[in-house]
C-alpha cells in the first residue's frame, strides 16, 4: 500500500456519488465539505436536524454508515481511498 503524502487526494463513495477529498481528513470533514449550503444530516430515528459538530468524538452527532458498518462516528474515521459512506438518511426520506 502506497503511504500517503500531503498533496494527495482519494475518492470516496458517499451517498452513492464519488467525491474527491484531500488524503487525512475525517469521513465528517470530507463529507461536511461536499454538502450544500443549508443542507443538514438529519437524525435516522426521527428526522431531527443534525450535523457533525465537536469533530472529536464527543457529541455523536457525526454518525454515518461507513464500508455497511452503520453508526459510526466519522469524524474519528480518516478517509480511505474506495471507501463507501451512507449518511444514514433513511428515516427522515421516509417521512
Ligand atoms: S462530530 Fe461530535 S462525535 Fe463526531
Amino acid at each position: 500500500m502506497k503511504k500517503q503524502q500531503v498533496g494527495d487526494s482519494v475518492t470516496i463513495l458517499v451517498d452513492e456519488k464519488n467525491i474527491t477529498v484531500p488524503a487525512g481528513v475525517s469521513v465528517a470533514a470530507a463529507v461536511l465539505g461536499h454538502i450544500h449550503p443549508g443542507e443538514t444530516y438529519s437524525h435516522p430515528v426521527d428526522g431531527s436536524p443534525r450535523a457533525p459538530y465537536c469533530l472529536m468524538g464527543v457529541c455523536f452527532e457525526c454518525m454515518m454508515e461507513i464500508n455497511g458498518e452503520p453508526n459510526v462516528q466519522s469524524c474519528l474515521v480518516t478517509v480511505q481511498e474506495g471507501m463507501v459512506v451512507r449518511r444514514q438518511l433513511e428515516s427522515a426520506e421516509a417521512k
